[in-house]
């Protein structure tokens, strides 16, 4: 996974690192094993280390950091364990090259082992490494830099997104295939990132990289030659490609609150509410995905951990009315054989998730239509989709998915209405829904608090809850750290029920009623089990209860959501933990 940062200005040198380090802390949801900046001024300087950005910032005064021409890495692991050696940038032998790379680089071994008969020493057990070795070694040739460096993009096998600085020059060189890469065009400063937020307080014209672009970024204008791009050795007309984004610099901060994911949840409401305004205004794009999906044979449904989660609730939708719609993880796509007769929609809050990516790739190969859902204008999976449908949840920061999770499920429900023709006006409420169940939020974050104090917990739903309960154990997994499992209630008799014991706490998902949760309420509680329901208009008579009152069921989910949200949330603040950088997670994962 892994967040880079470039930075090229021509003003005063202090300030820049500053800049970096902040642009890195907004990119820390991609990963936290290691932190690391490269400046470029007379000398090439390299400064990192194992840890979190924040643990960088109290070791080094980032202000005594000079440079007009900056590199910034936040890793998640892959290659090599999170050390200072392995943390990026990384360097040649003569220390006048640093690169940082988001990806893997699958011919590394042998390239390493060349380079080493060669004479080249290494330092790390990186992959990355050898990215700025090649560029030396073509230099030692005498390429100039830019040939140098686009002779190792050529050398290498793999995904990346690569930034490099080379002494002798005021550029950051990059190379994109597959992993994101973004430029901002700033007053005197451009940037040039894995993603928009991280330099959003700055800038808000960008120019998306494509994969298999290669080029170099100065701080002049583009109109002056600032950014220029080559594909496949043909110059690319930059110009055409800026774009103006409409996403605010504050939903990239925190705002006074304690986290990303408390303040996230709390903006529920707006990013429905956008999501449904922008779907609307969008109406033409909805209505061909509508088609394709209603012309279809079958509809697999395809994403990873809470995206599936709105997928798997969408396909339960679908099969009601009768539709063939196959929920898919993401990451066994390889199961699934498709046709032109097929449909595949793809629903992703990044747009990058590799699983899904691939998933798409063998699907459209064997030519069925792709549509997809994310939340990330000009995403890797929107632009390998044939309609692209977005969430206008704005930037994400926690790890953990909330608002864009309740926006998915906004969408779906728009989607499920269009598909059966039916009047979709009810969806300009949906945000009233969400606006009233967070008035609720005390009770579930009392639930939230007792949980904590838990090691086990079951989430039990049918129907429509299933989803709801699988993501409620996702999240309470993925931030407190408690062991939490969801089941079909129904299921749970065939097995999970063995572990209950006197004080294990059960939490049933009850958004539709009269489908039998009653009966497992009462078989939980005669086996001593601690019984709670997050329930829509009608009681469980469960120990504990949240009961949320719904007019228009259809868009009970959206009651629901932002209060497992908030439980999951308050069990994490009583550990202790930390909900917007869960240990061992990354938000956007890019590898397989
Ligand atoms: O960006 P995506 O929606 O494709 O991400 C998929 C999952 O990695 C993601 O939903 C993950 O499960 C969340 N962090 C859970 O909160």
């Amino acid at each position: 996974m892994c967040g880079i940062i470039g930075i090229v200005t021509k003003r005063r040198e202090g300030q820049t690192a500053e800049i970096a380090v902040e642009c890195l802390d907004r990119l820390s949801y991609r990963g936290y094993d290691s932190v690391g900046v490269a400046t470029l001024g007379d000398n090439l300087e390299v400064v990192k280390m194992k840890g979190k950005v924040e643990d960088f910032s109290h070791k080094f005064d980032v202000n005594s950091i000079r440079g007009k021409v900056i590199l910034g890495h936040t890793r998640w692991a892959t290659h090599g364990p999170p050390t200072d050696y392995n943390a990026h940038p990384h360097t040649d032998c003569s220390n006048s090259i640093a690169v940082v790379h988001n990806g893997t680089i699958e011919n590394f071994r042998e390239l390493k082992a060349e380079l080493e008969m060669l004479g080249h020493k290494f330092k790390s057990q990186t992959d990355t490494e050898i990215i700025p070795h090649l560029i030396e070694e073509f230099k030692r040739r005498g390429m100039d830099s830019f040939s140098a460096f686009k002779a190792t993009v050529n050398a290498i096998e793999g995904t990346y997104a690569i930034l490099a600085v080379i002494r002798g020059d005021n550029r950051i060189y990059f190379a994109k295939k597959y992993n994101p890469l973004v430029i901002g065009i700033g007053e005197d400063t451009n940037y040039i990132s894995s993603d928009i937020p991280s330099f959003l307080p700055y800038t808000k014209t960008i120019v998306v990289i494509s994969d298999d672009e290669v080029g170099y970024l100065t701080a002049d204008s583009p109109l002056n030659g600032g950014v220029y791009i080559e594909h496949k050795g043909e110059k690319i007309e930059v110009n055409d490609r800026i774009k103006i984004i409409n996403w605010d610099a504050e939903s990239a901060s925190k705002e006074g609150y304690r986290h990303f994911m408390e303040k996230e949840i709390m903006e529920s409401p707006r990013s429905v509410k956008e999501t449904i305004s922008g779907l609307l205004a969008d109406i033409d794009e909805v209505m061909k995905a509508v088609k394709i999906l209603k012309d279809s044979r079958r509809i697999l449904i395809v994403g990873a951990g809470t995206s599936y989660h709105a997928g798997l609730l969408f396909s339960i939708l679908l099969q009601r009315e009768g539709i063939n719609a196959i929920p898919v993880i993401a990451s066994e796509y390889y199961n699934y054989r498709t046709s032109t007769d097929d449909s595949i929609l793809a629903i992703s809050q990044s747009g990058e998730t590799l699983d899904v990516r691939l998933a798409i790739g063998k699907f459209k190969a064997e030519g069925s239509k792709i549509i997809s859902l994310t939340n990330v204008i000009y995403s890797e999976i929107s632009r390998q989709s044939d309609v692209s449908l977005y969430t206008s949840a704005g930037p994400e920061i926690g790890v953990a998915a909330t608002k864009t999770f309740t926006s998915q499920v906004a969408s779906l429900l728009l989607l499920w209405s269009a598909i059966k023709d039916e009047d979709f006006s009810y969806l300009r409420n949906a945000h009233i829904v969400v606006e009233d169940s967070l008035s609720l939020s005390g009770k579930a974050s009392a639930f939230g608090e007792e949980l904590a104090k838990q090691s086990n917990a079951y989430f039990l739903g049918r129907g429509l809850s299933l989803p709801l309960a699988m993501e409620a154990a996702l999240k309470v997994k993925e931030i407190a750290y408690i062991h939490s499992e969801a089941y079909p209630a129904g299921e749970s008799k065939h097995g999970p029920i063995a572990l209950v014991t006197q004080g294990f706490p059960v939490i049933f998902i009850n958004g539709e009623e009269d489908l039998g949760l009653q009966d497992n309420v009462q078989e939980m509680k005669a086996r001593g089990s601690k019984t709670y329901s997050i329930s829509i208009n009608k009681s469980l008579n469960t120990d504990r209860e949240i009961l949320i009152k719904v007019n228009d069921k259809r868009l009970f989910p959206l009651a629901i959501a932002p209060l497992i949200q908030i439980l999951a949330y308050r069990s994490a603040v009583i550990k202790g933990t930390d909900p917007d950088k869960p240990r061992n997670l990354a938000k956007t994962v890019t590898v397989r």
